[in-house]
């Protein structure tokens, strides 16, 4: 908004509050922030001190809390409002659904996400186990698109999963947390990426927390949480690949993908190991270069 005045503390603590912006909503955020903060602001110059106030007097929960912690505000209250369990615990797949809400929140607010909507949720079960429609209720109420769309989509793929398979996996691996990796890639082994139906099973099984499991399969590139395409494109951006051209290859089936929503996952890694043939395309598993990887792409996704 062209009418704010800024203090020079003011503007750097507003570039620092919207550095906690998920990336794919600050430019929607952006400009109706400013228009709030400026509404707060009246006239004045903006100093961090009205941005701060503004942060705690004026925003909704759980924004509030997520960048009052990214600005380093303390919350003297923050303990006491944030419980960190289901009261009466969790009825079919919410805690599952719960979880999954949460990947869609940048990592260093997930945790104050975390207490704020597990409040949320214990009081919309009122003394209950917090039940799947609360968390979709949730999801509706409170997240901003394409959060929430995102999240949708991912409650309705639910399901499904055979976990017989699951837990004969568990059998084979006796132990404690130490063999919860080699149980994670067996899993994605079995089923293609590794299901939150798989994620719940171990947790409870190996008695492990849920959130632990989640964090785990979300920080290494190795897994997938979601169920991939019927074919898996995986492209190199790395530095050999990039210098004959692999970006070409890549914006081209990004294009692609976008364009026809063909039925494929597209992975990029660093490099596939195989730098003397680069530009490299693996695709299902197999490495394809030059004419073979343009016939096979186009096969897949003409
Ligand atoms: S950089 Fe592409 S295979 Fe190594």
């Amino acid at each position: 908004m062209s009418d704010i005045k800024w203090l020079p503390d003011g503007q750097k603590t507003f570039e620092k509050l919207m550095a906690a912006v998920p990336d794919a909503m600050r430019d929607t955020m952006r400009p109706k922030l400013l228009q709030m903060l400026s509404g707060k602001a009246a006239g004045q110059p903006v100093s961090k001190k009205i941005v701060e106030d503004w942060v705690k007097e004026d925003l909704p929960e759980p924004q509030r809390s997520a960048l009052m912690a990214a600005l380093g505000i303390k919350d003297p209250k923050a303990k006491k409002e944030q419980p960190v369990a289901a009261t009466a615990g969790w009825d079919g797949d919410s805690e599952n659904m719960f979880e999954r809400m949460l990947q869609e929140v940048p990592d260093m607010m997930r945790e104050v996400f975390r207490g704020k909507l597990m409040g949320i949720a214990n009081q919309k079960a009122a003394g209950g186990p917090i039940k799947e429609d609360h968390i979709v209720e949730i999801v509706k109420e409170i997240v901003p698109d394409p959060f929430k769309t995102n999240i949708l989509k991912a409650f309705a793929t639910m399901g499904g999963v055979d976990l017989t398979k699951v837990e004969a996996v568990i059998e084979a691996n006796p132990g404690g947390e130490e063999v919860v990796i080699n149980i994670l890639h067996a899993v994605q082994e079995e089923f293609g990426y590794v299901p939150k139906e798989a994620l719940v099973l171990i947790s409870q099984k190996k008695e492990i927390f849920l959130s632990k499991l989640y964090r785990l399969v979300t920080a290494y590139a190795a897994f997938r949480i979601e169920e991939p395409g019927k074919h898996i494109i995986t492209l190199c951006d790395g530095t050999s690949c990039h210098v004959k051209g692999g970006n070409a290859i890549l914006k081209e089936v990004e294009a692609k993908v976008a364009g026809n929503g063909a039925d494929v996952t597209v992975e990029k890694v660093r490099c596939l190991g195989c730098c003397d043939l680069s530009p490299a395309v693996m695709i299902d598993g197999e490495i394809y270069t030059g004419a073979d990887a343009q016939a096979k792409l186009a096969v897949i996704l003409n």
